[in-house]
């Protein structure tokens, strides 16, 4: 297996990572990222087989050691389904999945086109930043109404939200964990008295619903409510936040006809937004059992990158991948991961980009880039610093 060195702080990387994936690909399904010190794979079909193998999962084999001063992270994620496997993470799953059924999903067309008009309708002619004036406010407001948490609440939640998802970031500093834990800390203590106040104030929300299966006892502890809304709020926006940005940037950089966004072509747009640059870069699995994926031998307890935006140009799987081809015929990818943990709310970022995206273009036909935009320097996150759009 080759090995291959690349910072995920170089600011080079971080602005384009895909020649470093296809160098990556093009060495064999898999290789040691020296940097991380961890096997990886942009390989499809690796890559896809690994979010399917039961045999892989996200709970470390060991339980890690936890610095005290990351305690009250930790004690948050301990509860959180992304990091569970099962019998928790089937449980936990299944409850909100009550909540994101496909009727409910369909049933906020209407909220998220009032809101993306709403948005569209409040910006000002000349430049601009789409992130704050658009594809911020959007998929925070949904998700705050889906969940019954007041919307004037967006702010804090994107501020708790940025710096908490800090955590993950390569080259994490003191300082960023010290913001990550005082984040959670104000979080959990707004929705420790937040579902306080709302068990006397039931409505059709997903609160309500969570309040209802904590009080019949067993279903749901306070903190696996508390660690669910958490994971809800922020996987709500983060990456869709960024997948409106660095889709509009691509739909302007590639040129692309306005007709892409026409209502019998903007499903396969999205897709195609999807696969091109997605926003989230890298998922990692344990293995808990010997195993071999393609030639590799995996040992128990050894842990396996996977490069979610590489698999999506695999060009074993996807013809000229590095060409943004909204025409291109739909194949699955990995944006959204797969199998257990596959995203809950896979349908929802896709129906908030497939009505914003049209409305947005719909009342700025003359869209246009202001300068060059620069992506965050941040891995494994891979979303634009601020889009600068004149109109
Ligand atoms: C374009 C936007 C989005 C992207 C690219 C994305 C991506 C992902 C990925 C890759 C995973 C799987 C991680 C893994 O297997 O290790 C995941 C899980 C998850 N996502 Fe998303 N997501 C998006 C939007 C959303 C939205 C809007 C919500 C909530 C409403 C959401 C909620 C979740 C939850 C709860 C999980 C954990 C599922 C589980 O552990 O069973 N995501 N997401």
């Amino acid at each position: 297996m080759i090995e291959l060195s690349q910072s995920p702080t170089e600011p080079a990387f971080v602005q384009d990572p895909y020649p470093f994936y296809e160098r990556a690909r093009a060495a064999g399904p898999f290789f040691r990222w020296t940097d991380y010190n961890l096997v990886c794979t942009g390989n499809s079909a690796a890559v896809h087989a690994i979010f399917r193998d039961r045999r892989f999962g996200r709970e470390p084999v060991e339980p890690p050691v936890i610095p005290p001063h990351l305690a009250p992270f930790y004690a948050v994620e301990a509860h959180s389904m992304l990091e569970l496997e099962p019998p928790r993470h089937t449980r936990l799953r299944n409850l909100v999945l009550r909540a994101f059924t496909s009727r409910r999903i369909a049933g906020l067309a209407p909220d998220i086109t009032a809101l993306a008009t709403e948005l569209a309708l409040g910006i000002p002619r000349g430049e601009f930043d789409l992130l704050t004036a658009f594809a911020q406010p959007l998929p925070v407001r949904i998700i705050a109404r889906l969940l019954g948490v007041p919307e004037d609440m967006a702010p804090d939640l994107l501020r708790w939200s940025n710096a908490m998802v800090g955590m993950y970031m390569a080259g994490r500093t003191r300082a960023m964990e010290d913001r990550a834990v005082a984040a959670t800390e104000a979080f959990v203590a707004f929705l420790r008295s937040y579902v306080e106040e709302r068990r006397a104030r039931p409505a059709d929300d997903l609160i309500t619903q969570l309040i209802a299966a904590e009080m019949e006892g067993e279903k749901l502890t306070t903190d696996e409510l508390i660690a669910t809304c958490i994971l809800l709020l922020n996987a709500g926006h983060e990456a869709t936040v960024h997948t409106i940005g660095n889709g509009v940037k691509t739909l302007l950089e590639t040129g692309t006809p306005l007709s892409a966004l026409a209502a019998e072509n903007v499903e396969g747009t999205v897709e195609e937004i999807l696969r091109f640059d997605p926003a989230l870069h890298m998922f990692t699995r344990w293995a808990y059992e010997d195993i071999e994926v393609m030639g590799h031998q995996f040992r128990r307890g050894d842990q396996v990158g996977l490069l979610l935006a590489a698999a999506n140009r695999d060009p074993g799987v996807w013809e000229n991948p590095a060409r943004f081809n909204p025409a291109r015929p739909p194949k699955p990818l990995a944006t959204f991961g797969a199998g257990l943990h596959f995203c809950v709310g896979a349908p929802l970022a896709r129906l908030e980009l497939q009505i914003a995206l049209p409305i947005l273009f719909q009342h700025h036909p003359d869209l246009a880039l202001v300068g060059t935009p620069a992506y965050a320097d941040v891995y494994h996150f891979h979303g634009l610093k601020e889009l600068r759009l004149s109109t």
